[in-house]
């Protein structure tokens, strides 16, 4: 089956969703952080597309939203489809928003050609994938699955100390059941299918314009703190420093190099937020905080990488006489696709002579989460350059449009099957 995409109307309304932003004129990318008014706003919007196409519109106790398409049999485990819709600091216009978009422009394809379907088609919108706000990734998917209990949201803090559940509190989501809206168990779900900009450059490379994902690597987030003495930056000798900065600059420097030692392209690892107290150029520094973001598709090459760092940190602390702790504030697994869902994309693919490749995601996505009660897959589509997570993220339409065709194909597909 050939389904049909309106490629303008993908963009207008990817380009109507960047508008919802709280960064200001003067940056040139997206910022949209979890609960805050302009991201509220963006899921008013998102939901609107919803009911225009006839979907009904739910939330559940952590404001992961669901848009039902529903099929002729709603008493079948529905299909799910969806991804995020608030971004990294200064973001692009496609992670997330794309595989909500594309979800929405399927069902809209279904519903108005009356296209059999006998079970219901979601549209999920996982609450914060990014861990912008709260410092932790997939909070809706990972609440889904069991791994954030609501009490555990008290002890999860922006940067300003509010508590995520102070704002599910303010926001009315706390109103709602939380185990039953929010909570999955196997056989909720019968498949999922995420479609994601790609992140990086292989599909470009190649000249494909589809990716059928078979596995994803996974985050350990390490909270780091260094202490040691904050003095006068001009009357302390170098020898009688016990400055924080270079003891968390020498740990930075040797997580890369542990991180190259593998030489494994999935194998990274990041320190990407960091601060400094006092912070000021004529004081040696007291304290610096930062985060290491470790990634692999091996888990057990994560682990192995964790616990180097770990131990460096106390040895480096050590010699330079600093205090120094480390947390690991998240963990996750690495998945695998769903054989029998790659087989659904690839058939589409293929019917409709559609070149794929198969690969490993290096980025993460709530598919990772919901892969503890769903089977998953998911559809890339290239990115310009490989670049993400900046506002030069770009993919060209057509791709967008293939994309979405792909996705409603399957969809169609997955939602007339009785068992994988
Ligand atoms: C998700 O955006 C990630 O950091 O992989
Ligand atoms: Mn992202
Ligand atoms: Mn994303």
């Amino acid at each position: 089956m050939k389904c049909t995409a309106d490629g303008n109307r993908i963009l207008s309304e990817l380009e109507k969703l960047k508008t919802f932003d709280m960064s200001g004129p003067e940056q040139p990318g997206t910022t949209r952080m979890l609960f805050t008014d302009v991201e509220m706003e963006a899921r008013e919007y998102v939901k609107s597309l919803m009911l225009e196409i006839g979907m009904s519109v739910d939330e559940d106790a952590i404001g992961n939203i669901y848009g039902t398409l529903r099929g002729s049999d709603p008493e079948l485990a529905p299909v799910w489809s969806g991804s995020h819709i608030d971004t990294v600091i200064n973001a692009g216009m496609y992670d997330g928003m794309f595989g909500v978009i594309g979800a929405i422009e399927s069902c809209r394809y279904i519903s108005e050609n009356d296209i059999p379907h006998k079970r219901s088609i979601q549209v999920i919108i996982y609450s914060s994938e990014e861990p912008t706000r709260f410092g932790m990734g997939c909070v809706g998917s990972r609440a889904m699955a069991g791994e954030l209990p609501l009490e555990d949201t008290k002890n999860v803090f922006d940067d300003n100390g509010i508590s995520l559940y102070d704002e599910l509190e303010r926001l009315g989501f706390t109103k709602k059941d939380y185990d039953k809206t929010v909570l999955k168990k196997k056989g909720d779900v019968f498949a999922s299918v995420e479609m994601h900009i790609e992140q990086a450059p292989v599909l470009e490379q190649k000249g494909i314009p589809i990716g059928i994902v078979e596995g994803i690597c996974a985050p350990s987030y390490i909270q780091v703190c260094i202490e040691g003495e904050q003095k006068h930056a001009g009357s302390t000798p170098m020898n009688v420093r016990r400055d924080a900065m270079t003891g968390a600059a020498e740990i930075i420097l040797r997580l890369e190099s542990l991180a190259r030692s593998y030489g494994n392209t999935h194998t990274v690892a990041t320190v990407g937020k960091l601060s400094v107290f006092p912070n000021a150029s004529n004081v040696i520094p007291g304290k610096v905080s930062f985060t290491i973001d470790i990634r692999d598709v091996d888990e057990s090459v994560k682990t192995e990488l964790t616990e180097k760092i770990c131990s460096y940190i106390d040895c480096i602390c050590t010699m330079r006489g600093l205090i120094g702790s480390h947390e690991i504030t998240t963990d996750d697994i690495p998945c695998y696709s769903d054989p029998a869902i790659s087989a659904v994309i690839e058939e589409t693919c293929r019917e409709n002579n559609i070149p794929y490749n198969r690969m490993t995601s290096g980025a993460y996505h709530d598919s990772l989460l919901i892969s503890d009660f769903v089977p998953v897959a998911m559809i890339f589509v290239p990115s310009h350059n490989g670049i993400s997570h900046d506002p030069a993220e770009f993919t060209e339409l057509s791709d967008l449009v293939t994309g979405t065709e792909v996705l409603c194909g399957t969809l169609i597909k997955l939602s007339n099957l009785d068992s994988l």
